[in-house]
């Protein structure tokens, strides 16, 4: 058995805790892990040792700081299932390179840290459609431009549904390629008429490329078509429609016997967190689209509360979308510090004006763990202070029966409005007029502005190649606070998303290109 995934803090700060706990260690930005697995205790006790000799990190269990896993006489399938476990386990997104012991036994020969080559690599043959180099388009969705309008709908539409029957069935490196796939189409500036003007187009596989064809020779695919009419997929489908219900709960649910939501909500067994009651509560008002128009009034609104706060509109709307699921909202202030106390202000306000029909509350964690953010910075969860919001449309002031209270602090306001939300409901339901809308706030500090405004714009797709792109082809870990470079182990200040994309070597893609994978892309252009 291995180690357990080891999510233990280092003792000293940043990125030089791997140094300081290994005083001989002469290639910082390497952190191996032997894989047990088939080698053997003593083999790889003995491996470890020769390797710290030569001045390399080995750890004793697997965490978020391992850059390079090895192996010896695995088969790379079981490497991967096992790493993927165990990287779920720690929030790891980008996830370390993993090789053949041959790459280590080459560097303790050689004394010094080898390129890693392909032949060196354990290749996750789940993921079929893996990305191949190309010179005309390039492998990473944040090189290339991929606006909302794309030319290729009924491609992409397909390859998401099969991305999404792969994650319904855990699958995750095929849902992950069948992403790739589509993102990849997105980008392309003409429609797809022929299976050969996809010569040369990287991350198509096998797989995609006859889902392709079929789609270009019959209109339809019997795969995709098969995915679509699946009863657990249609059930999964609608389970996670609810605000706050994700993979895990809905696969559940599907196990426990519920097949529709009624279903879930007359069944004694189900526990629903605040969140998923909010989200049965306003099911109706949720599932509608927010209009480009709403987000902009809720925007100009929370100005006016906040004014002398910066407040930009992220997330799809930044993006060009015309609708999209919820408002994402950051703030900041001009002067360092200036943040601290403005979202409880702020929902301090919208409680007094009645507009509030549910919070939840998250207090920023970054400084805390701050002293150990090298460990924690590969996972994609930033720790910005945040609330996650239901509110009353139109934000007009409204009084409220606790217009009286003397709230103050934020654990008070949360409180108030916990309290508020379980013991008086109804009136937190909409008028004839009024609808309610999911609006996420988040503050960052100044300092950090342009990392989070990057890292809140999305599209996921984006963001996960451009940390992917940061890490394999720059030694960088970027995330929504900071960039820090590895080789040269320092963090990297910016002041705009353009200064990231510099530092990145990366020319500045404008938001409206960064579209490479829409959320709710089909169901929005009512192809599902
Ligand atoms: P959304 O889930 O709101 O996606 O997250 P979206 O792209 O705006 O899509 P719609 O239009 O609402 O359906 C916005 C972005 O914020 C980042 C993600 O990168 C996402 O792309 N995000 C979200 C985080 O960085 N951290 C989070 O905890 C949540
Ligand atoms: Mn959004």
């Amino acid at each position: 058995m291995d180690p357990a995934c080891s999510t233990k803090r280092r003792r000293v700060g940043d990125p030089g805790a791997q140094r300081a706990d290994r005083p001989g260690t002469k290639f910082p930005e390497v952190m191996i892990f032997v894989r047990e697995s088939k080698m053997g205790s003593s083999r790889r006790a003995m491996i470890s040792a020769l390797a710290r000799e030569k001045g390399f990190g080995v750890a004793d269990s697997f965490s978020t700081s391992v850059t390079h896993v090895v192996a010896e006489r695995n088969q790379p399938k079981d490497v991967w299932i096992w790493l993927k476990k165990v990287s779920a386990k720690c929030g790891l997104e980008v996830l370390p390179e993993v090789l053949d012991i041959s790459w280590l036994t080459d560097c303790m020969e050689s004394g010094c840290r080898l390129p890693v080559e392909d032949r060196h690599r354990l290749k996750d043959e789940s993921e079929e459609e893996v990305c191949t180099k190309s010179p005309s388009i390039p492998i990473y969705a944040c090189q290339r431009k991929t606006p909302v309008n794309h030319l290729n709908h009924h491609f992409t539409c397909a390859l998401e549904a099969l991305a999404e029957g792969a994650e319904f069935s855990e699958s995750d490196g095929r849902a992950l390629a069948f992403r790739r796939a589509a993102s990849v189409l997105k980008s392309l500036p003409f429609r797809v008429a022929k299976i050969e003007q996809l010569r040369g187009v990287p991350c198509l596989g096998k797989h995609s490329i006859r889902i392709i064809q079929e789609l270009l020779d019959l209109g339809a695919c019997k795969e995709v078509e098969q995915i679509r009419s699946n009863e657990m997929n249609k059930v999964m489908k609608v389970f996670m429609s609810v605000w706050g219900v994700g993979l895990k709960t809905a696969t559940r649910w599907y196990r426990d016997g519920l097949r529709s939501l009624s279903e879930v909500r007359a069944s004694p067994s189900v526990k629903l967190t605040r969140m998923q009651q909010a989200g049965f509560e306003y099911y109706r008002d949720l599932a509608r689209p927010v209009s480009h128009v709403e987000a902009d009034t809720i925007t100009a609104a929370i100005r006016a509360l906040l004014p002398n706060s910066f407040i930009t509109i992220t997330g799809g709307f930044r993006r060009g979308k015309d609708a999209g699921h919820d408002v994402d909202l950051l703030l900041t202030h001009p002067d360092e510090g200036g943040e601290v106390g403005l979202l409880s202000k702020l929902l301090e306000h919208l409680n007094e004006q009645g507009s509030v029909m549910f919070q939840d509350y998250r207090d920023n964690t970054y400084k805390e763990t701050n002293a150990a953010g090298f460990n924690e910075s590969k996972s994609t969860m930033d720790r910005f202070e945040r609330c996650f919001t239901i509110l009353r449309l139109p934000l007009s002031p409204r009084v409220t029966s606790h217009k009286d209270d003397k709230v103050t602090g934020r654990q008070e306001v949360n409180e108030a409005v916990t309290s508020h939300y379980t013991t008086n409901l109804r009136k937190k339901i909409p008028e004839p007029g009024e609808r309610a809308v999911r609006v996420d706030f988040v503050v960052c500090p100044y300092s950090q502005y342009a990392f989070a405004l990057l890292g809140w714009t999305g599209s996921q797709q984006f963001e996960r190649d451009l940390r992917r792109y940061a890490s394999h082809e720059k030694a960088m870990i970027l995330s929504s606070h900071h960039l820090f470079d590895k080789q040269q182990n320092t963090f990297l200040h910016a002041n705009t998303e353009e200064g990231i994309f510099t530092h990145l070597g990366l020319p500045y893609l404008e938001p409206s290109y960064r579209n490479a994978i829409l959320c709710h892309d089909c169901q929005a252009n009512g192809n599902e």
